[in-house]
């Protein structure tokens, strides 16, 4: 059977758990010991501890999502939070490298923002479907059908995308970014892409009208409101917290959503007796770890994107310095004026979403139909 680093890795060495290494690691493993055995931390240890060395032998640093493994956001991730906190540490970082523990469209993000710096994806595989959904091109011939309509764009898209884009947003601050869009532009109507489920959840707190695109998260999108009604019945009084990505009558059956930091917040101040995370598994890990006398009951769906990003390649990427992303600069420059004009928006609330108001949109174009 391959060890650990050449399974995961390929062509990764497994490294060995020496006394040296159990000395740079042991404070580490009170924050994954919930969900890691003693044997299967003695072939994660070495990896922790060469990651851990290398980042200060090179000054960089790792950006962790909340999907990201217990044993990647706890021990070697330097900053942690959702895809608006990643962007804004990118932004202030000043280390020469940031690692991206991540998808693809977080690295370009932070490319984008840090042009000087080298940012590293360890899997060049690690992509997103709802990036998958939408090209630059789709966006110019949306520009052209509503011309005037200004585009918001979620930061899950490539950096074509975002280079067509007047302002980015995340799910926590989308609410909030399409009423400000509508009132600089000055309009009633804003273009929001790519993902359909968000729009409409969106459209459902706002007046604003949306028009949106047929993309989707194609984790979130499995969730359904008889998923949600079983886990009810299996366990009475049990708080259900949901992504925005889910579709709206999901979000209508749960007791709150938000983006991934949302919903760890809730978890933090509110300290449920039992609580559903609807949303990438490792989130509940994560949570979990943090909040010992909270209960998780633990349906979820991986993203296969996300788990691509393991500690061998993480070692990798420092070591081979691969793979380096690269945006060309034309492009870079206009889609750094949406992530910045999103990060420089003073927004005083997080975003979250009910479904008081029946969610609609304007529209909801595709390729076919432009
Ligand atoms: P947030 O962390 O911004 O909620 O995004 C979730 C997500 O799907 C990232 O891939
Ligand atoms: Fe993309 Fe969904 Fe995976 Fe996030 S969870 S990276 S939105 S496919």
């Amino acid at each position: 059977m391959p060890a650990y680093g050449d399974e995961i890795a390929g062509n990764a060495s497994v490294l060995a758990y020496t006394d040296e290494v159990r000395e740079k690691t042991d404070h580490l493993y009170a924050a994954v010991a919930d969900f890691t055995p003693e044997l299967e931390w003695r072939t994660l240890a070495p990896y922790i501890a060469a990651i851990n060395d290398l980042k200060k032998e090179k000054n960089a640093v790792i950006l962790a999502h909340n999907y990201m493994t217990p044993e990647i956001f706890n021990c070697v991730g330097d900053f942690a939070g959702d895809s608006l906190q990643l962007a804004k540490e990118a932004a202030q970082t000043d280390a020469d490298i940031i690692v991206q523990a991540g998808v693809k469209f977080m690295a370009d993000t932070s490319k984008i923002l840090c042009p000087d710096k080298t940012v590293l994806i360890p899997d060049l595989g690690a992509g997103c479907s709802l990036a998958a959904s939408i090209s630059g091109a789709d966006v110019r011939l949306l520009k052209e059908k509503y011309p005037g309509v200004p585009v918001v764009t979620y930061v899950n898209t490539n950096a074509d995308v975002k280079a067509e884009t007047d302002i980015c947003c995340t799910s926590s601050n989308a609410v909030e970014i399409v009423e400000y869009a509508a009132k600089e532009w000055g309009t009633d109507t804003v273009l929001f892409l790519p993902d359909q489920y968000l729009a409409k959840n969106v459209a459902a707190m706002t007046d604003i009208k949306i028009i949106t695109w047929a993309g989707a998260c194609e984790v979130h999108e499995r969730f359904t409101v008889d998923d949600i009604k079983e886990l009810r019945e299996a366990n009475p009084g049990v708080i259900v917290l949901a992504h925005p990505e889910c579709p709206p009558d999901v979000l209508a059956e749960a007791d709150f959503a938000g983006s991934t930091s949302g919903m760890s917040n809730y978890v933090k101040d509110n300290q449920p007796k039992n609580v559903v995370m609807i949303t990438e598994c490792s989130m509940s890990d994560n949570v979990a770890l943090q909040n010992p006398s909270v209960n998780f009951v633990r349906p979820c769906n991986l993203c296969p994107y996300m788990k691509k990003i393991n500690l061998p390649k993480i070692l990798r990427a420092l070591q081979t310095m691969e793979y380096e992303i690269t945006i060309p600069e034309e492009m870079a420059v206009k889609a750094r004026q949406a992530i910045q004009r999103m990060i420089d928006l003073p927004l005083t609330r997080q975003s979250m979403y009910n479904h008081q108001n029946a969610p609609e949109v304007a529209a909801t174009e595709s390729r076919a139909s432009l």
